[in-house]
């Protein structure tokens, strides 16, 4: 509900802000203290509640691998850590995902090991990345942190067997590689990326080390872990004059990162589709992926699917670049909430793309080098269309930027409190799985006869008027459908569709 809706809406301007740890600082006091109080108000639990079980028919099983880049791969060899020379933060030594996969339910339950926690160990690691983030990290704040986060969320698993065999049902599973958003990790998409793994799809989440990742452990067997903490522009200089970069360049250099961790996961599950996993096993400091040799040939490498959210999903874009490539397998895409501030996006795309924005992405509009954000996304969109690469552009209404992680469901009260996400946390997540299972099917078997791909674009820009709810059930549509359609019959209740191959309904 706006309150006031008059309001004209205006291209946000550069203005002179207070210094950035200041709104920070005050921010993160701020919400910590009015969300114990909001809690405290409603009789809540502000305790994080456990994530829901996956809901597709294969049980799902992860594991953890992180793989040696022999020799390292330097992505950028012009800067170094401010006053430390030779110490490269975009030097990639290793890479490391989670791959959640489709596996049985006799298999599941027969699973020994524990779970795997959802702040990855050490949890004081992660609470200094947060505390990092928002620039208050000191000795006394960081163990305020850990111990907050241990209380919060400390004891939150994933729901998925650890180190199962794959699912023998599948003859080729289709890959698809994550890639994540700014402070987030792999685990924080661990329930849209096991919702994919019940319906037999392999998903590999990786965990950027590019600097803008909470905090990482960098583990190379036989040497001390490295932390690679959260890092900003200010903190690295360049060979030649000592100076930062620009801003853009530093963000550039991470997506080429990013875009070097995309490649080597690729790599690594290539060689575990051609039977190398035994050296993968051997290899991975986290002592998993003892059923690996049961995945030779059964993976799909020639067509995989890259994926990403925020800024991954900028480096996602960026990665089908010149593609499909053998480093770049890339045979479609799901892209959510492109970035707004992660540099420019890349338009040279030659496969079928899914583009999704959250509510809040759509309805602020943003300035983005010289023009709405909206409308570059929608003419991306557009222009893979024209070149016959099938694609769509749609807002899931009620959702806010953080709905497809895991957050929501962790902290369902704080979310809709911070973010103004209106939709019921569950419901919100479950679309974006029907959507992106429509188009995994889609890229099968090229049909779009299928949920929403088959419907035409009815709003061409994002109409606030007819939100979350505003739609009632059979208005303006065939009844019948219902019948045929399950829950899909009132699917304008949550979505608006911007761009379709189908071309704009006519109204
Ligand atoms: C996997 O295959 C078995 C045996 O054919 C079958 O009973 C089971 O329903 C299949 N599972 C799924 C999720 O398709």
């Amino acid at each position: 509900m706006k309150g006031f809706p008059d309001t004209p809406k205006l291209l946000s301007q550069p203005t002179r802000r207070r210094p950035f740890y200041l709104r920070w600082r005050w921010l993160t006091v701020f919400l910590a203290a009015g969300y114990f109080l909001y809690c405290l108000l409603f009789s809540l639990s502000p305790f994080a509640h456990p994530l829901p079980k996956h809901t597709g028919p294969y049980a799902v099983g992860t594991i953890d691998i992180e793989a040696p880049v022999s020799p390292p791969r330097i992505i950028d060899p012009t800067l170094h850590f401010r006053g430390k020379k030779g110490d490269l933060p975009f030097e990639l030594e290793t890479v490391l995902f989670s791959v959640y996969y489709p596996t049985t339910y006799d298999q599941a339950k027969t699973c020994h090991h524990k779970r795997h926690t959802w702040i990855p160990n050490p949890l004081s690691l992660r609470a200094q990345g947060y505390a990092k983030a928002a620039h208050i990290s000191n000795w006394f704040t960081d163990s305020i942190f850990t111990t907050a986060i241990r209380a919060l969320v400390g004891s939150i698993t994933i729901p998925a067997a650890v180190d199962v065999p794959l699912s023998s049902n599948i003859t080729s599973h289709r890959i698809i590689i994550f890639s994540h958003g700014t402070v987030a990790s792999r685990t924080d998409y661990s329930h849209y990326a096991g919702e994919l793994a019940s319906r037999g799809y392999v998903v590999v989440v990786l965990e950027h080390r590019d600097g803008s990742g909470p905090s990482s452990p960098i583990k190379r067997l036989g040497q001390p872990d490295k932390k690679r903490l959260l890092f900003d522009v200010s903190e690295v200089e360049r060979e030649q004059d000592g100076l930062s970069p620009t801003v853009e360049s530093f963000h550039q250099s991470q997506l080429n990162f990013r875009q070097a961790e995309i490649e080597e996961a690729v790599r690594i599950m290539k060689e575990i589709s051609v039977g190398n996993s035994r050296q993968v096993f051997k290899q991975n400091p986290y002592h998993e992926g003892t059923q690996l040799a049961g995945w030779t040939g059964r993976l799909n490498t020639e067509g995989m699917v890259v994926a990403g959210h925020s800024y991954g999903a900028t480096g996602a874009m960026q990665a089908l670049k010149d593609g499909p490539t053998e480093a770049r397998p890339f045979v479609g895409a799901i892209i959510l909430d492109p970035g707004k501030q992660s540099g420019p996006l890349n338009t040279d795309i030659n496969v079928p793309m899914l583009v999704v924005h959250s509510n809040s992405w759509s309805s602020k509009t943003s300035w983005f080098y010289g023009r709405a954000h909206f409308d570059t996304v929608k003419e991306i969109v557009e222009d893979n269309n024209k070149r016959g690469y099938l694609s769509w552009f749609m807002t899931s209404l009620g959702t806010s930027h953080p709905s497809i992680t895991d957050a929501p469901l962790l902290e369902p009260y704080l979310l809709s409190f911070t973010t103004g996400a209106t939709i019921d946390v569950y419901q919100g997540l479950r679309q974006y799985v029907h959507v992106a299972e429509d188009f995994l099917a889609f890229l099968q078997d090229g049909r779009i006869d299928r949920g929403l791909l088959a419907e035409k674009a009815e709003f061409p820009q994002y109409d606030e008027g007819s939100g979350l709810g505003m739609w009632k059930p059979g208005q303006g549509d065939n009844q019948q459908a219902w019948e045929e359609q399950g829950e899909w019959w009132d699917w304008r209740s949550y979505w608006q569709i911007h761009v379709s191959p189908l071309g704009n309904k006519e109204n």
